[in-house]
């Protein structure tokens, strides 16, 4: 019997379990599973266990978390080379009013690219509203009435200019407009030109428009626009941040993944191209991802974006490994000073070389980059061990003692044969294979370098797009983990995020178009796992004779409300209720029955998803504990995932 058919079975019992959320035992079960927790002992979990992968995968910076609408903003889309590519700009006109093309003429040394119209109408011979050029952004911009929003491009021309700027929703009528106009001043020369403008009416699907009825030959440059409100003034758009912010990530892994590899080297992330003013950056093809990036979120504001979510950064930089090209060990040397002027960048002090360059983009103080992790994914190339590996390792060694090196080589059968503070794991597989990992790590050798799974998920039909079945399984393994924190450090979920034009890689845990997202109920499940960092691991033991059941008990202080939880967790991974009771021993007082609750995260089928219509078919539903916790028998539903909060 496929899941899905046994799982039907049981969708009466789960819905008396949603109506009535308190989940009655089953009176047909045979048995009763118990959790048995000794209060009294215990280990600590790493404070930074639980964090957040951050990736420039399906969009998730640039046309997500970037809250920047304009796309290509240099033009630069098919590479430095002229004719370059304006794609997703437009043209409004047509080749008899207007000629559009691409020339060399930047001021920008290290984006040479421009764009160049050669406005052939004058006034009453252009079309009603003129000719020019219009950027849908990504797949549509959000332009919200009453919202402000600062328009820049760099400009030059053969006369005087006479520019309007709007953003035109998608019935083609205008939202916010404003008018350049350069009567009488030298326009020969590139000129920065800024506007705010504030919206009228709201659509979700606009564009900005620069348009003119003025004849003459106009260049233009590095177009942006940015909405003024986003977190801290610092470029992220709010809403995808409040959802990353909980999941109160304790650590930021960034910027990849494949995409600090690049699928050939010549298009990997080089954190240097990423820093600076972004007019001045040349921006790169996300060749691995296959999409053109303005790098607007670069390394800055990695950084820039773990401090604002109170996490540490784990940076990720390129080894001189692409997917396609490696550069010889003989040759690194140039890769190896690149990662320490990028540690430099990051933590230097303002006056040094690299920490001046931050200094000057508005962040003096160094950031508290404690973790790198030297490449990704490339432990079996043929360099990466021939000394190449301890190339990079010996030189942050020798002037970042402090900084905590992660190896990508999987250290979880047999140890490492190279040094490292941390070893990366990643796993995508199916439900059934993951839900067995929850022992994964059970005889990894507990002497040696810690463990950081840094990307993990269920992935293909067992995921669909986002399903409950994967995050029940993802949930055990996430339990495995715990118990397993004395060598595993840090745990984070991949991917993300991804615009939902631009899905390249499915699942993902939050999902979003220019104006809506939602959570998956894998982000759903990491929820409950947020206390964990910095929480201690209880002994315990699950008395069952299931094979469905994986379960764990950590203590942990409330930081809202200041007080000591037990919090149990249990997932159900199989087709029937299972009735389940918890027995603590070893506590000074009994468990409060008020104050303490369950949450459950279940569904009616195994591959329910979230969407933007139903952002919360799937997600966790907190009831209060209605018993005292010792006469408390309570069902699992089938594919679950309950927490039971008891305060202590
Ligand atoms: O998370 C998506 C990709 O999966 C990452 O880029 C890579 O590290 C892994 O293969």
């Amino acid at each position: 019997m496929s899941l899905s058919n046994s799982f039907t079975v049981f969708v009466l019992s789960l819905v008396v379990c949603l109506v009535i959320p308190k989940c009655q035992a089953d009176a047909n079960a045979t048995q009763t599973s118990k959790l048995v927790i000794d209060a009294n002992s215990g280990r600590p979990i790493s404070d930074t266990f639980f964090g957040v992968f951050y990736e420039e995968i399906n969009h998730a910076g640039g046309g997500g978390l970037w809250a920047e609408l304009v796309s290509n903003r240099g033009f630069e889309a098919g590479g430095s080379s002229v004719p370059s590519s304006i794609l997703p700009w437009t043209i409004i006109g047509d080749e008899s009013n207007i000629i559009v093309s691409t020339d060399r003429s930047s001021c920008f040394d290290r984006n040479k690219v421009a764009l160049r119209m050669d406005i052939l109408c004058q006034r009453i011979s252009c079309p009603p509203g003129g000719v020019g050029i219009s950027n849908p952004g990504y797949w549509g911009m959000n332009i919200e009435q009453g919202k402000k929003y600062k328009i820049e491009f760099y400009v030059r021309a053969t006369s005087p200019i006479n520019l309007e700027v709007s953003f035109v929703g998608s019935n083609g009528v205008k939202l916010a407009s404003t008018n350049i106009r350069t009567f009488g001043k030298n326009v020969a020369n590139w000129t920065k030109m800024e506007n705010i403008v504030e919206a009228n009416a709201t659509d979700h699907n606009s564009s900005l428009q620069i348009t003119t009825s003025q004849k003459g030959i106009v260049w233009l440059d590095q177009v942006s626009a940015m909405p003024l409100d986003t977190y801290k003034g610092h470029g992220f758009r709010n809403d995808i941040f409040q959802m990353v912010a909980d999941l109160k990530p304790k650590f930021l892994r960034f910027p990849g993944g494949c995409f600090v590899e690049g699928d050939n080297l010549r298009n990997a992330f080089r954190w240097k191209d990423t820093v600076g003013p972004w007019e001045q950056r040349p921006g790169h093809l996300n060749d691995i991802w296959k999409y053109w990036t303005d790098d607007g979120l670069g390394y800055f504001e990695g950084l820039q974006l773990a401090e604002d979510l109170g996490a540490l950064p784990v940076w990720v930089f390129n080894n001189g490994i692409s997917h396609h090209d490696e550069v010889d060990t003989n040759a690194i040397s140039p890769f190896v000073q690149e990662a320490l002027d990028g540690i430099e960048f990051a933590r230097g002090s303002p006056t040094s070389q690299w920490g001046s360059l931050r200094a000057s983009m508005g962040h003096p103080h160094p950031f508290d980059l404690k973790y790198v992790s030297i490449g990704n994914e490339d432990c079996n190339l043929k360099y990466f061990l021939a000394n190449k590996y301890m190339k990079f390792y010996k030189a942050i060694r020798r002037v970042y003692p402090d900084i905590q090196i992660i190896s990508n080589c999987d250290g979880s059968v047999n140890p490492l044969n190279h040094p490292a503070d941390i070893y990366d794991f990643h796993i995508y597989t199916n439900s059934k294979d993951i839900f067995s990992m929850s022992t994964k790590f059970d005889n990894a050798p507990r002497s040696g370098p810690k463990v950081f799974v840094s990307e993990y998920a269920v992935w293909k039909e067992d995921a669909g797009n986002g399903s409950l079945l994967a995050a029940v399984a993802e949930a055990a393994f996430l339990i495995g983990l715990e118990k397993n924190s004395d060598i595993v450090s840090m745990v984070s979920y991949a991917p993300l995020m991804a615009n939902i034009n631009d899905r390249l890689w499915t699942p993902d845990a939050i999902v979003f178009n220019s104006y809506q997202l939602y959570g998956t109920p894998s982000y759903w499940l990491q929820q409950l796992f947020i206390e964990s960092s910095g929480a201690t691991l209880l002994n315990s033991t699950l008395q069952t004779s299931s094979t469905s059941l994986v379960a764990s008990a950590i203590q942990y202080k409330n930081s809202q409300d200041g007080n000591n939880y037990i919090r149990v967790k249990v997932v159900n991974f199989g087709t029937v209720v299972e009735n389940f009771g918890i027995s603590i021993n070893g506590l000074k007082s009994n468990v409060q029955q008020t104050g303490s609750s369950i949450v459950l995260l279940t569904s009616p089928n195994i591959m329910d998803e979230n969407s933007f219509s139903e952002p919360n078919k799937i997600a966790p539903l907190r009831v209060p504990l209605e018993k005292k916790i010792e006469d408390l028998t309570y069902g699992l539903p089938p594919y679950s995932i309950t927490s039971f909060d008891l305060l202590i």
